[in-house]
């Protein structure tokens, strides 16, 4: 298994990748829109014999404090096909995306999923450092990963995502 950029071509293999993980076209929707609208995305995929198993994508998502907005990226979707779960496909991609994100200099990445799942990769509750979704969401499921301390020190207040995601990631 390789993990690579998205280049173009893969788009409706991401495609496929989404839908038959999620059951549903919303996910894949939102990653088309995003891929229309936005430049600043990164859209790593897992590729085995030239077929894509499984796709990341991280889009930039704004903390606004009271003295200054912060800009991170946040993780959504993910998905592997069901036929190659569970065998660290989806670990190979977040660890891969972090590394990526962290030598850019991103502060930090946001995730609003599996409480089982992200923790292993250092996400924490967000509501530790009073960082709010602008959703009715579970607390714990809402979760930051600091890549940069120093310049996420007093940072708290409200997480909003890009607009394609609608009403919730
Ligand atoms: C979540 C997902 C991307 C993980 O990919 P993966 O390649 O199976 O992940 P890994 O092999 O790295 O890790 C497997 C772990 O994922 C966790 N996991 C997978 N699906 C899960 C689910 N629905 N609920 C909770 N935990 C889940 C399990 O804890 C499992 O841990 P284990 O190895 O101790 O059993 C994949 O299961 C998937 O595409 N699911 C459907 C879409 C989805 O829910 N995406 C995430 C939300 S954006």
């Amino acid at each position: 298994m390789n993990i690579r950029e998205e280049q173009s071509g893969d788009v409706p293999e991401i495609r496929k990748v989404h839908e038959e993980a999620f059951g549903q076209p919303q996910e894949a929707d939102i990653v088309d829109k995003l891929q229309r609208n936005c430049n600043d995305l990164l859209s790593l995929v897992a590729v085995t014999e030239n077929k894509i198993i499984g796709h990341i994508l991280f889009s930039p998502l704004e903390i606004k404090s009271k003295e200054r907005t912060v800009q991170g990226m946040g993780l959504a979707p993910m998905a592997v096909l069901p036929e190659y779960q569970r065998q660290g496909i989806g670990a190979g991609l977040v660890r891969e995306g972090i590394t990526r994100l962290k030598s850019q200099g991103c502060p930090f990445v946001i995730v609003l999923g599996h409480v089982e799942y992200y923790p292993r990769f250092g996400f924490e509750p967000a509501s530790r450092y009073r960082i709010q979704s602008e959703w009715e969401v579970p607390d714990d499921a809402f979760m930051i990963l600091m890549l940069n301390q120093s310049e996420m020190r007093g940072v708290s207040g409200l997480a909003r995502y890009r607009p394609e995601f609608g009403s919730r990631p």
